[in-house]
């Protein structure tokens, strides 16, 4: 079905919604304090098989394997029996970080690379709250997301599915995320942990010293924490030789002792578990998406002394808490299947693709193409038709329509005519190029190049891309490629050929029209980068996707090439805007702030171009004089701000002081040092466009 017709059908405009922030609200209508007192109510009176049941997944006697279709016709990829003589609800769950999953028409939104590329966690807050009433309008009381692995290669097969390299950035986006979705159900923060490599993620083990743990990859699930995310999933991998499902470090030491975290540990899907008593009490509170080391061997494990039934009430407990913190008697009420992506929830996924493009180049004002300027358009490369919603796996959302970049191009083509060729023959792609005003090869990759259990094999594109790419920009010089991935590509073979390139990821299903929104001049691009793009490889930290031991060290993306002075293709925090922005008059409202204490930072930034537009403001710290290896500089803010032409406003941007700190492995705490710190502040992490001030750290 195309988009026309599902509106049609749909009746555009006949389901308008109030936002969906402020419908029912999602939570049971318990207190914090009722809850607990349910909760201490209900566990004693359940038996010992009673709970045990709750902390597995049951997969209906009817069909699908891993993907039970359960009982009473619900299909849910994973499901509870609950316990009903005691009214504890049955978790039904579905994927994931791009949309309601499963066996469902859905919004399809942006890949969450896309949606970290805006750089904006109250919109990501907005589009997890769709998700959220989505998934709970099919029945379904927790989200399988959001995805928030460090991306440490962009050859990860999952890339698509986090927001990006930075652990500041991603705690920002997933807390915001979990907001969201947590108006409506529960959200659950995956994979937890240093799970960054598809094609071994069964069976490889993470070697990762305690600092790097702490100061890369958790720093992200602690503010997932923070904003009292319900779950967390283990993940496949080892780390430091414990499979994640019972690791004592990782759950008990880190997530449920300091952190506090009160919700519960869910496993990935089948194989994620191998140890019923290891498991069990490491913290392992449910097992999906079926009992293969839980129910009865869990059972005679409690019932052999092996494990203590205390360690079966804690789990239950947990369930039960987030299951009657989001499931009441009215659950159902104000949520309507019907409005499974109507028109306001597709708007949500068009805004979020429109602000996740990234202009990456543009000289010469090779775009925005205007209408009556231009006339022709060819629009190249057989990718173009794609309707390119990126991976086929968990994560895969199934809209009722999707507009590819080319049905969007010639949607919002207006009075320009566009020929299109597939690139199939390159003569004939050529001939095109040549007679028309401006061409666009839309070039990149599909769920078959990257994806769940497929790491992406290279960072170029293919040879026939490259060929069709050069092949045009000879043809025409007003020459403009986009790309679609899921994240970044190397492209020195064919960059300096044509004047504009714009990143547009796996932009969802309203992708084609933001593709096009932007390619016309009608959005102003306001994206940047949530990952380095380098101009090849051997820039980066090795990506080892194969081997049964890997060692990641402290520096990836950003941070590694800066550590090595290498000069990436674009920077991290990098994007470019049809209008031009000016930084100017940074100031911190105190020159030494106390190892407790918050620092605000300003900084005026104007417009200086024509055309209106949002830009995103980055914040950075350094310790130059630090006792301790560290970063030359580490993301710790940023804000997104709209400018009308030749505005000037001044961006605050708090700094809370904690946030510079360094993990001591020996003192096992987060310190602050005593020193003078550089705090700079600019469209990106290039250090050419960054303000700097220095602020002294002193004192508690
Ligand atoms: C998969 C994925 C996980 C997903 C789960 C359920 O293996 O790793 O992200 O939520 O299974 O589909």
């Amino acid at each position: 079905m195309d988009r026309r017709d599902f509106l049609k059908a749909a009746g555009a405009g006949a389901m308008v919604m109030a936002a969906p922030g402020s419908l029912l609200a999602a939570l049971s209508g318990l207190t914090a304090e009722e809850v607990e007192r349910r909760v201490a109510e209900v566990v004693p009176k359940l038996t010992l098989s009673e709970k045990i049941d709750l902390m597995a997944g049951k997969i209906s006697r009817t069909l699908l394997g891993a993907f039970g279709v359960g009982d009473g016709g619900h299909g849910y990829t994973g499901q509870t029996v609950g316990n009903a003589r005691l009214g504890i609800p049955r978790v039904l769950c579905t994927d994931g970080p791009r949309g309601v999953g499963f066996m469902y028409t859905a919004t399809c939104f942006p890949v969450g690379m896309c949606r970290g590329a805006a750089w904006d966690p109250e919109l990501e807050a907005r589009v997890g709250s769709v998700m959220g009433y989505e998934e709970r309008a099919i029945g379904g009381n927790m989200l399988l997301a959001p995805c928030i692995n460090v991306l440490w290669h962009p050859r990860w097969g999952r890339a698509q599915e986090t927001y990006g390299e930075d652990p500041y950035h991603l705690g920002a986006m997933g807390a915001g995320f979990v907001n969201g979705v947590q108006e409506h159900v529960m959200a659950c923060a995956k994979h937890y942990a240093v799970n960054n490599v598809e094609d071994s993620r069964m069976f490889v083990n993470a070697v990762v010293d305690e600092r790097t743990l702490r100061e890369i990859f958790l720093p992200h699930f602690k503010k997932c924490v923070d904003a009292k995310v319900a779950s967390v999933m283990s993940a496949y991998n080892d780390v430091n030789g414990d499979l994640c499902s019972d690791s004592m470090h990782l759950m008990r030491d880190i997530l449920k002792g300091e952190w506090e975290f009160d919700g519960f540990v869910v496993s990935d899907w089948e194989n994620a578990v191998e140890d019923t008593v290891g498991a069990a009490k490491a913290g392992l509170d449910l097992e999906m998406p079926r009992a293969k080391f839980y129910g009865r061997k869990l059972k005679a494990a409690v019932e052999s002394g092996q494990v203590p039934e205390s360690v079966i009430d804690e789990a239950a407990s947990r369930m039960c808490r987030q299951l009657f913190r989001f499931v009441g008697p009215d659950f159902a009420a104000g949520y309507d299947k019907k409005r499974m992506a109507c028109p306001e929830h597709a708007a949500v996924a068009l805004e979020s693709a429109r602000k996740g493009i990234v202009l990456l180049k543009n000289e010469n004002s090779a775009l925005p193409l205007v209408r009556g300027e231009v006339k022709t358009v060819a629009v190249l490369g057989e990718v173009a038709k794609e309707k390119n919603i990126g991976d086929h796996g968990s994560s895969i959302v199934r809209p009722p329509y999707i507009v590819s970049a080319l049905e969007g191009l010639t949607d919002r083509a207006g009075s320009v005519r566009i020929i299109y060729e597939s690139g199939k023959n390159l003569a004939a792609a050529k001939a095109a190029a040549g007679k028309a005003d401006a061409v666009v090869v839309v070039a990149g990759y599909t769920y078959k190049e990257e994806g769940e259990g497929r790491d992406r094999a290279s960072l170029a594109l293919p040879d026939a891309q490259q060929s069709l790419i050069l092949a045009a920009a000879e043809a025409n010089q007003r020459c403009v490629v986009v790309l679609e991935s899921g994240s970044a590509i190397a492209m020195d073979p064919w960059i300096g050929k044509v004047p504009a390139v714009v990143m547009a990821w796996y932009p969802g299903m309203e992708g084609g029209h933001a593709i096009a929104d932007v390619v016309f001049g009608d959005v102003n691009p306001s994206g940047k980068l949530p990952i380095v793009f380098p101009r090849s490889e051997d820039q980066l930290a090795k990506f080892d996707n194969g081997s049964k031991e890997v060692k990641y060290g402290r520096y990836h993306g950003y941070r590694y090439m800066e550590k090595h002075g290498a000069e990436p293709l674009f920077p991290f925090g990098f994007g470019l805007s049809y209008t031009t922005y000016q930084y100017a008059n940074l100031k911190l409202d105190k020159k030494s702030a106390g190892r407790s204490g918050k620092v605000v930072a300003r900084v005026d930034v104007t417009n200086t171009g024509k055309m209106a537009g949002e830009e995103v403001v980055e914040l950075y710290a350094g310790c130059p004089g630090s006792k301790v290896d560290r970063a030359k500089k580490e993301l710790k803010g940023f804000a997104r701000v709209a400018l009308a032409p030749g505005e000037t406003k001044t961006v605050a941007i708090e700094l809370s002081v904690p946030e510079l700190a360094y993990y001591n492995v020996d003192a096992g705490a987060w310190e602050v040092e005593e020193a003078e710190y550089i705090i700079s502040l600019g469209p990106s992490s290039c250090e050419d466009d960054l303000l700097k001030e220095r602020l002294k750290v002193t004192g508690a």
